[in-house]
């Protein structure tokens, strides 16, 4: 073991193993008890918790043991003995046996602590713990997390390595990259006037690495943006960053499945590939959503044609206008619904941006309770297959805001419902994504992936002609409704690349200013190249069964972006800014007024 036999020559439940003779281990003071003149101290490393046991005739040792308090970080040296039968703890490794201590030194004393870490779940807030992260790092929980993800890098790194993947660092201080948020800036001092961008990824450097011959490069790298935050979102996060030359969409998902098998596992769960494939449309249509969640079945319904019929005049015009009417089943779940639950129902619905919404919930012997009274709701009963105390809930509106609305739903409730199984494991790729979307704002096509994706070659020659129906070679992985990782297949001719960067707006020029260098590069010999990129922070937030990425990074950000810890983002002084050429429009940054 590393580390001076001078604090200890075991860790806590490797000391388990001690073949006879002197132990000594280090670590903090976790728990204390006090039995009337035998102090019992649980000490606790990384490795986990060992009972130590100072009696009386260790008169010196005791007397430390009595001033201890939580969290000092102690030193004991002592023999292993097994502990009385009955005070055995089957549940911990350490727990038959106890360290009879002989000598007792104090390393580093603890002050009174903001909040307790002696258990894994605390009342803590999460300001207070993050302001104390080190502390809060401390608590089993976390530990394991960290530990997991250290696992997890290691395992995609054997995997990436074993197939020939060279790891390449790329640049931080760059130019922006699109990915569709915001940039961080970084002002350059010697080009006074000039920003570098962080990179939202590393998508153009890893393009450039295949046309310098790479061919196989992967990163586990820190990618920054700025965009609202979510239990899913950090403004910094850290991809598994990827890339191949003269490779098909089959190579790379493949690879991925390899990299997300061994990821879990790590985690002791045997993930089932080739993941099942879905394309954009089927998924959008049954799912309302581009990141199914398939543990649980809740499809959308399409029932347009028979509410047409219904005679109810708000569906005959939605539909007569174009629009759809759907529904999704949710077993069992109406039962149970007050009439003050229901309507409550339709204002989340309405929430979403649906003008309304209709819920039924059948009863026993053909009765019912529904939203409307209308001879129309027996018929879509049997029509959508639903039973005794199912809740119907349908939406009529455009297609795409119902399959939002639904899909939003679908999700939502199925989780408040109790309809999601738990331990079960949903992979898929979403595939056949379209190439662009119409920003009806901008009036102008916006990429759905990044502008570097290549549309499908069957597809390339309606590019000018019907661009909203072209299809990408772009795939995303999803597991159990977050989306892990999204990757294509890239443009490596300039005319192409001009095409598209055209297609979203920006001009010759515009593009040359931007992206000459990536242009320039696509005529100096670009092989066929693409890649993927994985979220890390999620993949590991699912495998340590954690609801926020902030529980996997060792030091996350809040929602307003801020670490309480360090007290980042802060003001800077006055001359640091002039250096910069920079003036503030805003009075100086006070740190106590957020
Ligand atoms: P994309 O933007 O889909 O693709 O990002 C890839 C994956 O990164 C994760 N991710 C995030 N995780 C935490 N916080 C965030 N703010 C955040 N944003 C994204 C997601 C996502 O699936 N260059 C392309 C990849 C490629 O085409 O090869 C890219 O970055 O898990």
């Amino acid at each position: 073991m590393i580390g001076a036999q001078q604090f200890r020559t075991h860790t806590c439940v490797g000391a388990v193993a001690a073949s006879g003779g002197s132990v000594r281990v280090a670590g903090w003071v976790h728990r204390r008890r006090d039995h009337g003149g035998v102090v019992f101290i649980d000490v606790r490393d990384r490795s986990g918790v060992l009972q130590l046991v100072i009696h009386p005739d260790a008169s010196a040792a005791l007397e430390v043991a009595q001033r201890l308090s939580p969290e000092d970080v102690i030193s004991a040296i002592g023999t292993l003995v097994p502990r009385a039968p009955e005070t055995v703890n089957a549940r911990i490794p350490t727990g038959g046996v106890e360290l009879r201590v002989s000598e007792l030194t104090v390393l580093a004393e603890a002050a009174p602590l903001p909040f307790s870490v002696e258990d894994d779940h605390t009342e803590a807030g999460e300001e207070l713990r993050l302001t104390y992260r080190y502390l809060d790092l401390r608590r089993t929980r976390r530990l394991r997390a960290l530990e997991l993800r250290g696992r997890v890098v290691r395992a995609i790194r054997g995997i990436l390595e074993s197939e020939g993947f060279l790891e390449v660092e790329t640049p931080m201080l760059t130019r922006s990259t699109p990915e569709g948020a915001r940039d961080f800036l970084v002002p350059s001092r010697l080009q006074q006037g000039a920003f570098y961008a962080l990179p939202q990824s590393p998508q153009l450097f890893k393009q450039l690495l295949m046309v310098g011959g790479i061919e196989r490069y992967y990163q586990v790298v820190r990618c920054f943006r700025d965009e609202d935050l979510r239990a899913d979102r950090q403004p910094e996060f850290t991809q598994v960053d990827i890339e191949a030359s003269f490779v098909e969409p089959k190579d790379i998902q493949g690879l991925v499945e390899a990299i997300l098998v061994a990821a879990w596992e790590q985690a002791g769960i045997t993930l089932a590939a080739p993941f099942p494939r879905m394309t954009y449309a089927e998924a959008m249509r049954r799912f309302g959503s581009d990141r199914p969640d398939l543990r649980f079945a809740c499809e959308i319904q399409d029932w347009s044609a028979p509410a047409a019929a219904s005679g109810l005049g708000v569906f005959g015009s939605v539909v007569g206008s174009g629009g759809v009417v759907r529904a999704i089943v949710f077993p069992a779940a109406g039962a149970g619904l007050s009439r003050k639950d229901l309507d409550g129902l339709v204002l989340e619905a309405q929430d979403l941006g649906a003008k309304g919404l209709v819920w039924a919930v059948p009863g026993p012997d053909a009765t019912l309770r529904a939203s409307v009274k209308a001879d129309f709701l027996a018929e879509l009963v049997d029509d959508v297959g639903a039973t005794h105390g199912d809740l119907i809930a349908l939406v009529a509106d455009r297609e795409s805001v119902a399959q939002h609305v639904l899909g939003s739903l679908r999700t939502r409730w199925a989780e408040r419902f109790g309809l999601i199984p738990s331990d079960v494991w949903a992979p898929l790729w979403v595939v056949d994504f379209p190439l662009v979307e119409w920003n009806a704002d901008e009036h102008r096509w916006d990429s759905l992936h990044h502008p570097f994706t290549a549309p499908r070659p069957e597809d390339a020659d309606r590019l000018q002609s019907d661009p909203g129906t072209v299809l990408a070679e772009a795939y995303d992985v999803v597991v159990n409704g977050l989306e892990l990782g999204g990757g294509s297949i890239r443009i490596n001719r300039t005319d192409l690349q001009e095409r598209i960067f055209s297609l979203i707006g920006l001009d010759a020029e515009q593009a040359q200013e931007r992206f000459g260098f990536l242009l320039r590069a696509l005529e100096l010999g670009a092989p066929p190249h693409g890649g993927v990129a994985l979220g890390l922070d999620r993949v590991v937030m699912q495998l340590a069964g954690e609801r926020s990425i902030r529980d996997v990074i060792a030091f996350p950000k809040t929602a307003t972006g801020s670490d309480p810890l360090t007290g980042a983002p802060a003001g800077v002084d006055e001359p640091q800014l002039r250096e910069l050429g920079i003036r503030s429009t805003v009075p100086p940054f006070e740190a106590h007024a957020r």
